[in-house]
């Protein structure tokens, strides 16, 4: 038993320093097999997700050092294995990226189809329509995606749905092809413009990235590089609705607020009081907070990998709110552990939470059914009155470093519990 023990009721106050992007990261990590030369990362997430990323491209012969907690240093020029397999990087989404690294630079791949939060059916079919466009071939035998091309050649893709993954590997898989490729119809998340920001300052050629036209004109070779990864926006987020719900005063620091913007808006329509500066945003919530309307959309439009927090939010505002989620088609699992907790949320065909607010949460024994709702269900652990147990907390783990001591370092009552005697101590110490 490993679970986070928490009690609730504490507004957290104070700072919060933001880790690297976690879904920037996956992305970079993988690329950096596109150059024989060594490269080293900065930034870089201590989180499982990437963690198990690294441990995949060993095996495939990749050499990885790690300077410091957040620095790798990556050696790519004894890759010797095409084949991904395993248990462990099934359950990862980002083991996909290895896909279009690989065929990039190698020509052929195969890769285990990739598992990821279970949070919808989660196709890869504009990953495949990519990676073909450029002459690949594509087939998927024993559970292996398998990928192969003589070479690989410019083309136009338009992608059917806007898709962070596959705009990420159709870039990857384009770099070092012949031609140029233009991608229609893009992701434009931070993460994809980072993705081509560290490709760009291996000598890749790649514009549009932001827009949702991409064009990538193909060179021969890149070279090493030294990159820093941006911050992540989800984290911060994730902490700035820690404020809004514990009704705290939160200042999240190493952020670009830019990035925030959609969040910071919500926050600001619930009654929220927000500062911005270069690096850093305070979330005050000294008010009672409003409901709201959001549906969530790709970027700048309000993240899915933040529906679980905003929901969670205004299940304790005054009236009704209804949010409404566009990208995924099965993420609201998580409302029966809020209900546990006393909420009043009804789901409409999977799709939308009408949510009645309550005046308060009561703390509950939980299970996290994925990454982003279990963080959601700290953040609403975190507001009850009483104590909490949150269980399934290696998903959480797969994103977020250091959770919980961030947020004791705000003065959330909170501690990761091995047994009942560990919990019992926990008790005795918060009173
Ligand atoms: C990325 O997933 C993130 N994961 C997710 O973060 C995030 O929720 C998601 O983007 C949306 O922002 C990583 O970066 C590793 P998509 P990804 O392809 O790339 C459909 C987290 O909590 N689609 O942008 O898998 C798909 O079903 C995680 O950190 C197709 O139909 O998402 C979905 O409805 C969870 N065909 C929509 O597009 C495809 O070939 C967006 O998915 C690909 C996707």
């Amino acid at each position: 038993m490993r679970q986070y023990a928490i009690k609730g009721g504490n507004p957290l106050v104070g700072e919060v320093e933001i880790g690297g992007a976690k879904n920037a990261a996956l992305g970079i990590l993988a690329a950096s097999i596109l150059t024989d030369d060594p490269v080293i990362i900065e930034n870089m997430p201590d989180v499982n997700d990437t963690n198990v990323l690294l441990e995949a491209m060993q095996e495939i012969g990749v050499k990885v050092e790690r300077i410091d907690r957040h620095t790798v240093r990556i050696c790519s020029a004894l890759v010797n294995k095409l084949v991904v397999e395993g248990e462990f990087v099934r359950k990862i989404r980002a083991s996909y990226y290895l896909l279009g690294a690989l065929l990039g630079k190698k020509h052929h791949a195969e890769v285990v189809l990739p598992g990821g939060c279970a949070i919808g059916s989660r196709p890869i079919d504009q990953h495949i329509k990519g990676f073909k466009a450029l002459g690949a071939s594509v087939s998927i035998e024993h559970g292996l995606i398998i990928t192969d091309a003589e070479t690989l050649t410019g083309s136009h893709i338009y992608m059917d749905v806007v898709s962070v993954g596959a705009t990420m590997n159709v870039i990857m898989a384009a770099v070092l092809a012949e031609g140029t490729t233009i991608i229609e119809n893009a992701a434009k998340e931070p993460h994809v413009v980072d993705l081509a920001n560290f490709l760009n300052s291996m000598g890749a050629n790649i514009k549009g990235a932001g827009t949702d036209v991409i064009r990538v004109k193909g060179v021969t070779r890149l070279h090493g590089t030294e990159y820093m990864i941006i911050p992540d926006q989800i984290e911060a987020g994730t902490f700035m609705f820690a404020a809004a719900i514990t009704k705290g005063d939160v200042t999240v620091r190493n952020v670009i607020p830019k990035h925030l913007e959609s969040i910071t808006a919500k926050l600001r329509e619930i009654d929220c009081e927000i500062e911005e500066t270069d690096d850093a945003v305070r979330v005050v919530a000294s008010k009672p907070l409003k409901h709201t309307q959001v549906k969530t959309l790709p970027y700048p439009g309000f993240p899915t990998d933040m529906q679980p927090q905003i929901t969670a939010t205004l299940a304790l505002t005054e009236g009704t709110s209804i949010v409404t989620e566009s990208i995924f088609e099965n993420r609201f699992k998580y409302v029966d552990e809020l209900a546990r907790m006393g909420a009043d949320i009804k789901v409409v065909d999977g799709s939308a939470a009408i949510i009645t607010g309550i005046p308060k949460y009561t703390g509950a024994a939980l299970t996290a059914p994925d990454l982003r709702a279990g963080a959601a269900l700290v953040l609403a652990a975190l507001a009850a009155e009483g104590y909490s147990t949150v269980d399934d907390i290696h998903f959480i783990e797969r994103g977020y470093e250091n959770f919980d001591g961030k947020l004791r370092g705000l003065g959330g009552q909170i501690e990761l519990v091995e047994s009942e005697r560990d919990f019992r101590k926990f008790q005795m110490k918060i009173g």
